[in-house]
């Protein structure tokens, strides 16, 4: 299955996911593509090292959402992607690519959904003063991290817990959760039901 990853930043889950298919845990995956939209981002970088093909763009270069999204659309069909890994890719996606690539598109959000959507997550966990806070991996839909759930991982805040420590413990669980869910999806044992998600 050849996958893209869209992602904004640092690109530590687009690594994890790289380094999965490089040690054959995750079987039968290409990373045909990196889509970002931030040309000075680290995660380019990294793409480039492992010589996977990049796609970046500045949004505010273009007329609207739709202009630049056609354009990725382009990318993603002439590479021939079958699932789009959003992971850490701060934007949302609009119809032009939820049209064709409706659920075949996920995402990584650092809380246990729904609580704590939008950015800052962990800080917002944290002001509050939840003791149990975590990761998903949903589908993607029109609405910001409100896609059918397929996988959450809990994080405990413990007393003294800082943003630095917090988001430590997460990224462990977004490695190991984020490949093993692509896996899964790879493999044929997701189905969406609804706004439920069954494995199989
Ligand atoms: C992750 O915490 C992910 O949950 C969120 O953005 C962060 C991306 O981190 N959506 P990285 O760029 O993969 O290091």
């Amino acid at each position: 299955m050849k996958i893209a990853v869209f992602a904004s930043g640092t690109g530590s889950n687009f690594a994890a996911v790289v380094e999965a298919v490089k040690e054959g845990r995750l079987k039968n995956i290409e990373i045909a593509l990196l889509v970002c939209d931030r040309p000075g981002a680290l995660v380019i970088k990294r793409a480039e090292q492992e010589s996977i093909p990049v796609f970046s763009f500045q949004p505010k270069e273009y007329p609207d959402k739709a202009a630049y999204e056609q354009l990725v659309l382009d990318k993603l069909q002439e590479q021939g992607v079958e699932l789009i890994v959003l992971a850490g890719y701060m934007r949302l996606i609009g119809p032009t690519l939820l049209h064709s690539y409706s659920s075949r598109m996920i995402n990584l959000h650092p809380s246990l959904l729904p609580a704590f959507t939008g950015k800052d997550a962990i800080g917002q966990a944290l002001d509050y003063g939840v003791k149990i806070t975590g990761i998903t991996v949903h589908f993607v839909d029109a609405g910001m991290d409100t896609g059918p759930i397929i996988a959450q991982r809990n994080v405990e805040i413990e007393s003294g817990e800082t943003k630095e420590t917090l988001s430590h413990k997460i990224q462990i669980q977004e490695h190991q959760l984020l490949p093993e869910v692509i896996g899964w999806i790879a493999e044929g044992k997701i189905k969406l039901n609804g706004r439920k998600v069954e494995m199989k």
